[in-house]
């Protein structure tokens, strides 16, 4: 399969499609002409509770700052759930399946505003103010629903964290963040695992001592597991927040008031906060959501992404209750208990829209044809991917095996920083090509700058850069904007620039070629791998290290780890004790693949390490090092090469 096979856009029959290709041009040509009025009108797509009259104001150069809708007022809460409370009070708004906890629990519109009203008395009781924050740390449940729209209906800003996270990795996002309420749960199971929230949280909270902020927490029972409870401090969740009132005024926020932040990884070593504000946010939300998944009465959107990451955050709540629709959620992985698991689940919730990771789309082609094909998934008519690259193979199993050739796939890129989708088709109203994250939405405008920094036209490769600004862009990284600025806009002045590189090839369509900087995918998971050395770097017996991300037939990358012990310690630190130390610091998602205790790595003259070089070697290649003539020691490669291939 090659990069030259084209799906037109009147392929799917059957497809509602959104728009005509006419109309998407027509979408593209106003949002170019005309910006503010263009983005002044997808405002519309929520409710304000004073509407804005000015779209963008800020600037990409000098301090860089991002405002949208600067005088508008709004609550998130109320354009995810009171706004349909009239038309849709018993419509479910959220279906919520636990693996072997029975059939799905159904909240309805009505059922959801009593919940997140209840929360957010119970916060406010708590002394939650405006602009505080509350740490989210749980598993797929409607109470992770719950409480990020509590959060938005009392002002307070949510920092979901990933349950995969160490005590140290939340510890140290808990003293960040200063959070002051923590909502986790008892145990969970995650596959064949147990995931031991609480007391993760705990162990999280006595590493932070007194640095951290945290006065309360709540506890969802998610299991019959017991729980040690901190008398005073921790609260049992339904025992305490169920006797609230089931109802609560919103809080009126200015549109740049923060809504969230989400930690992220970088290419420097600590993970950082970035920082995203009510009114663009939802804004940009309903947009995407809307343009790419369209929510049609009766549609159920299943997205399989976890809460704590951004599509969780955009695609499984805001964006589906934004504009009105069912969202689905459930704590399951693919092939567990039994192979083709998730299709049983689709089968069952009647699921119209699925989408996922590339991941999970690879391994369960890996299940094989039959177990599909013995489902009936007829209900579904759009899939989605997102989060790490798709190769034709894997976009086309999904599309023919699973999609029956029937359902468009779309294939979305986006970031914690874009919020949403920001490269993605519209099904039914352009072409498709397998591999290839389509076009930027309507607004956005795309650039690929060279290495000299000019703006490549037509067809061409280079950094992936954004030259306007879009309502869900990142605000600021949490307490440091220079670095914000650095970060992001330091490779073209006055664009922002994504991280990625991409070919955009004659038709238009961007292909990623992957991240430019020292980001690596796993599993859809984001790790710096500079946060990979830094926690080795806090081991003595270590010298230096480096790490690197290799391709992985399933995971997408895997992350390979290169050791330099110390002379006196070389008999104490094994490569599986590191791998474990890893794992242990970071969080099981960060496991490396392999580790080498190596006597020194490939540097140049001025002393660099050549990660391209490791890289190769890490993958078994032998040959087609290139250009090795800046290398300050040859002998270095050749130990090396021996040392892997000892090893594989
Ligand atoms: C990568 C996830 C190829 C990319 C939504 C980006 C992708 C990073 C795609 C952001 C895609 C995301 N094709 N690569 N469709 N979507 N990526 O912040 O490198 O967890 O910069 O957001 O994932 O990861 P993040």
């Amino acid at each position: 399969m090659t990069d030259t096979t084209v799906i037109p856009a009147g392929f799917y029959k059957d497809y509602p499609a959104l728009l005509s290709p006419e109309g998407l041009e027509a979408m593209r040509e106003h949002a170019h002409r005309d910006p503010d009025g263009f983005w002044l009108e997808q405002a519309e797509r929520v409710h304000w509770h004073k509407k804005p009259t000015r779209g963008f104001s800020g600037s990409f150069t000098g301090d860089v700052s991002i405002r949208w809708f600067e005088d508008g007022q709004l609550n998130v809460s109320v354009c995810c759930i009171d706004r349909f409370l009239t038309e849709k009070a018993d419509q479910v708004a959220l279906i919520a399946h636990r693996e072997g906890h029975g059939p799905a629990e159904k909240l309805t519109y009505t059922m959801l505003h009593e919940r997140v009203c209840r929360l957010a008395n119970a916060l406010s009781h708590l002394g939650v103010e405006k602009g505080q924050r509350v740490a989210i740390c749980l598993p797929m449940c409607s109470e992770a629903v719950v409480a990020m729209l509590a959060c938005a209906r009392i002002g307070a800003v949510h920092v979901v964290l990933f349950g995969g996270f160490s005590a140290e990795g939340i510890a140290e996002r808990l003293v960040d963040s200063q959070a002051v309420v923590v909502i986790t749960a008892s145990t969970s199971r995650r596959g064949a695992k147990m995931v031991p929230f609480k007391e993760t949280m705990d162990a999280a909270l006595q590493r932070a001592g007194a640095s951290s902020a945290v006065h309360s927490m709540l506890v969802v029972r998610t299991s019959d597991d017991p729980v040690m409870m901190l008398p005073g401090r921790d609260h049992d969740y339904h025992g305490f927040v169920d006797h609230f009132e089931a109802d609560f005024v919103p809080v009126v926020m200015k549109a740049e008031d923060p809504l969230f932040m989400l930690y992220t990884s970088g290419s420097t070593g600590k993970p950082k906060a970035v920082v995203h504000s009510c009114g663009g946010y939802i804004v940009w939300a309903a947009y995407t959501m809307g343009m790419v998944y369209t929510f049609r009465p009766g549609d159920v959107l299943w997205c399989t992404a976890d809460v704590a990451w951004i599509t969780g955050h955009t695609s499984v709540v805001y964006g589906p209750l934004a504009n009105g629709g069912t969202t689905m959620i459930s704590d399951s992985l693919p092939g567990h208990p039994y192979p083709g698991r998730w299709w049983d689940l689709v089968q069952e919730n009647k699921v119209t829209m699925l989408f996922t990771a590339p991941t999970a789309v690879r391994s369960m082609m890996a299940e094989g044809d039959e177990v599909v094909l013995k489902r009936d998934l007829s209900s579904l008519r759009l899939l989605g991917v997102a989060g790490e690259p798709i190769s034709p193979d894997a976009w086309l199993w999904y599309h023919d095996v699973v999609g029956q050739k029937r359902c468009p796939v779309a294939d979305t890129w986006w970031q914690t920083e874009t919020a949403g989708v920001v490269l993605g088709p519209i099904a039914g109203a352009q072409p498709l090509k397998p591999g290839s994250a389509s076009t930027p939405l309507p607004g956005v405008d795309m650039r690929i700058i060279d290495q000299q920094g000019n703006t490549v036209e037509g067809a061409g490769e280079g950094a992936l850069c954004i030259a306007r600004s879009w309502p869900g862009q990142a605000r600021t990284i949490w307490g440091d904007h220079a670095r914000f600025v650095q970060t992001y806009f330091g490779v073209a002045p006055g664009q922002y620039f994504t991280g990625d590189g991409a070919r955009r090839d004659a038709d238009g369509y961007y292909w990623i070629t992957g991240r430019m900087d020292d980001v690596i995918n796993i599993a859809g998971h984001r790790l710096g791998t500079a946060e990979v050395e830094d926690v080795l770097g806090e081991d003595h017996r270590v010298v230096e290290s480096a790490a690197v991300g290799i391709p992985h037939p399933v995971k997408g990358e895997a992350l390979v780890v290169f050791v330099i012990p110390r002379k006196d310690a070389a008999g104490e630190l094994t490569e599986e004790g590191i791998g474990r130390f890893v794992a242990k610091q970071l969080g099981r998602y960060a496991a490396p693949e392999a580790v080498y205790l190596v006597p020194d790595l490939p540097r140049t003259r001025s002393g660099k390490i050549v990660r391209r070089l490791l890289r190769k070697i890490a993958q078994g290649e032998t040959e087609n090092f290139g250009d090795l003539s800046a290398l300050n020691d040859m002998a270095v490669v050749k130990t090396l090469c021996d040392r892997v291939w000892a090893q594989s």
